[in-house]
């Protein structure tokens, strides 16, 4: 029967198109849906395993073109209600946690909403351009500031003339400028992290949020449905001190108490966070109020790590309602959303 359609679509197409269908056909089926692999290997030392399968994804789902087409929505504005002080001071308690976000924050209950849980028995292998960090990441900022936003401690830094560092390639169709780091984590060590791998929690979780250059501000690209990108890293609890964060864990004492901050001694972002060589990508949202959706998430396979004295530092700050932790939100529902992986070889 195979036989009689190849003939029948060489003698209407002539032989060039059919090898080209055939090509099509094969490099989709072998390149792009292949389960996601075990990690080995890493800088440093650090052999991960985030991420592993198991079984394969669904075979009528294909990585490399579907990732390119179906992850972008249209970027026309749209209006967002603002995190503004006439609403309620949301926080990760009984009376204003992530359960009651949405009844101020009516975008807290839409359907793309992060964080999510990445099963990786769920994720489709993607290839595409490598994600591209600019050189600004290696540079030392003009200044750096600590603040406690009474939710999470971020912190913020100016590159002068130079300009913030920026991230374009891999699924970015345009350059992404950096805005701000945060950090989410939990009052104990099997739990904190935002994003959850087949369902495991880790104790911490940072994200460097980046918002589209083209729309000039970070509060300007809030309204499109393109406007942020964020690179997350999920820690693992460590005997020796992260490097990463002996920048910032000495300076957390002067931000103990909510809406603090402190001028901190300047540190390229690259000694905190390096890009990851295997990620998982999907299209979510901020995971505090007022959870904008249009949010282009990379979370990074190759874990970080974190001593308990480092993490008793972020324990000790003071939140709105108390002490500081638990400070992260549960995982939310695809609704048919898909996640991707990508493993860039270096
Ligand atoms: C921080 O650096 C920026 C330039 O990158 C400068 O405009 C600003 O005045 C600096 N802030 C302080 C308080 O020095
Ligand atoms: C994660 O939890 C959900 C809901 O309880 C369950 O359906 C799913 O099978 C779990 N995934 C894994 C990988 O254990």
């Amino acid at each position: 029967m195979y036989t009689t359609m190849l003939q029948l679509l060489l003698r209407t197409l002539g032989s060039a198109a059919v090898i080209a269908l055939l090509v099509a056909c094969c490099a989709d089926a072998t390149g792009d849906t292949k389960p996601v692999a075990p990690l080995s290997g890493g800088a440093a030392g650090v052999v991960d395993t985030l991420y592993q399968t198991s079984e394969a994804p669904p075979s009528e789902l294909t990585g490399y073109r579907r990732w390119w087409s179906s992850l972008w929505p249209v970027a026309s504005p749209i209006n967002l209600p603002e995190a503004d002080d006439r609403k309620m001071h949301y926080g990760y308690t009984e009376y204003n946690g992530p359960a009651t976000w949405s009844l101020e924050y009516p975008i807290c209950g839409g359907n793309h909403q992060s964080p999510v849980d990445l099963s990786s028995n769920r994720m489709l292998r993607a290839s595409g351009t490598p994600l591209r960090w600019s050189a600004a990441y290696w540079h030392t900022p003009d200044n750096m500031t600590l603040m406690n936003s009474g939710h999470t401690v971020e912190l913020h830094a100016n590159w002068g003339a130079e300009g913030a560092p920026q991230l374009s390639g891999g699924p970015l169709r345009a350059p992404y400028t950096f805005w701000q780091m945060h950090f989410h984590w939990g009052t104990s060590d099997n739990h904190g992290s935002e994003h959850t791998i087949n369902n495991a929690s880790f104790p911490m979780e940072v994200h460097a949020v980046h918002y589209k250059s083209e729309y000039g501000s970070p509060r300007n690209a809030l309204r499109y449905p393109d406007g942020l990108a964020v690179v997350g890293f999920l820690f693992q609890m460590s005997p020796d001190a992260s490097s990463s964060l002996t920048n910032i864990t000495p300076s957390l004492p002067q931000v103990r108490s909510a809406g603090s901050s402190s001028r901190i001694p300047p540190v390229p972002l690259a000694t905190i966070i390096n890009p990851p060589r295997a990620y998982a990508t999907y299209q979510g949202s901020l995971t505090t109020p007022p959870c904008s959706e249009g949010v282009t998430w990379m979370v990074s396979g190759y874990s970080m790590s974190v001593s308990t004295e480092q993490l008793a530092a972020f324990r000790s700050l003071a939140s709105h309602d108390g002490s500081m932790g638990d400070n992260f939100r549960p995982v939310q529902p695809l609704n048919g959303r898909e996640i991707f992986y990508v493993s860039q070889s270096s």
